[in-house]
């Protein structure tokens, strides 16, 4: 089994289940050739999010790392009119982009898109006192994912799903000898939230169009 192989089972998938649609396409095209890197979620992981965010019930959406928007979307799709999307982004260009692929998505006026460490957005968040998110996706560099972990969850309350991208990077996460930092983020987070107690969660190895990786999921408990 290879990743042609998952790529193959990626598209048969994504045909009739997940569908596409133009402006889902036209996102990814466009960030291509604005030069982003081709490191968005597959269809099926974005409308896996779409559905865990829906399921949640979730009206305020807080993601960490915007890229061209295209999570974003599926994301902002999950929501209300009403509702509120929050994406963190550490790159002008990345976030003009994404702001035009938000758009041309028709979910433009649900998205706010902060430019800036994620963690410096984060904590000017919390002073603000703002009102706490229902599903937070955290997706942006690896090594700040145990910071973005504990300011998440000052963002929380009980019953928040929050959603972590990238914590199987090809089977290195179990790789002690590791001295990847992205590797040693991904641990320390897991190991962090693991020993949480108001965190109750899993974690899921996935193959697919975009290799082997996988996701950590979270419900802040009492
Ligand atoms: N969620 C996107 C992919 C995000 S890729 C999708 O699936 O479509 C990771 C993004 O995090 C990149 O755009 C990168 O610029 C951004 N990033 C990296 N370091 C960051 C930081 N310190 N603060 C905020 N964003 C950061
Ligand atoms: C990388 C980042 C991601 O968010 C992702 O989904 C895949 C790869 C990266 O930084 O290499
Ligand atoms: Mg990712």
């Amino acid at each position: 089994m290879n990743e042609e192989q998952w790529s193959k089972v990626d598209q048969y998938l994504v045909s009739p289940l997940v569908g596409s649609d133009q402006s889902l396409n036209q996102a990814l095209s466009k960030s291509d050739e604005a030069g982003l890197p081709p490191i968005n979620v597959a269809p099926n992981q974005g409308k896996l999010l779409m559905l865990l965010s829906a399921m949640s019930g979730a009206t305020r959406v807080l993601e960490i790392g915007t890229l061209g928007g295209y999570s974003t979307i599926w994301l902002a799709r999950s929501l209300p009119s009403s509702g509120t999307l929050i994406s963190l982004e550490l790159e002008p260009h990345h976030a003009s982009v994404a702001r035009d692929n938000l758009e041309g998505a028709g979910v433009g006026s649900l998205v706010e898109i902060r430019v800036g460490p994620a963690n410096a957005s984060l904590r000017h968040m919390i002073d603000e006192g703002t009102e706490p998110f229902d599903f937070i996706f955290i997706d942006a560099d690896k090594e700040g994912y145990p910071e973005y972990l504990e300011l998440s969850l000052r963002l929380s309350r009980v019953g928040t799903v929050i959603v972590a991208d990238n914590v199987i990077r090809n089977g290195e996460v179990s790789n002690i000898a590791s001295t990847d930092p992205r590797v040693l983020g991904v641990r320390t987070f897991l190991e962090r939230a693991s020993s949480d107690s108001r965190l109750k969660g899993t974690a899921v190895q996935t193959v697919g169009s975009k290799g082997y990786d996988g996701f950590a999921l979270f419900v802040v408990a009492q």
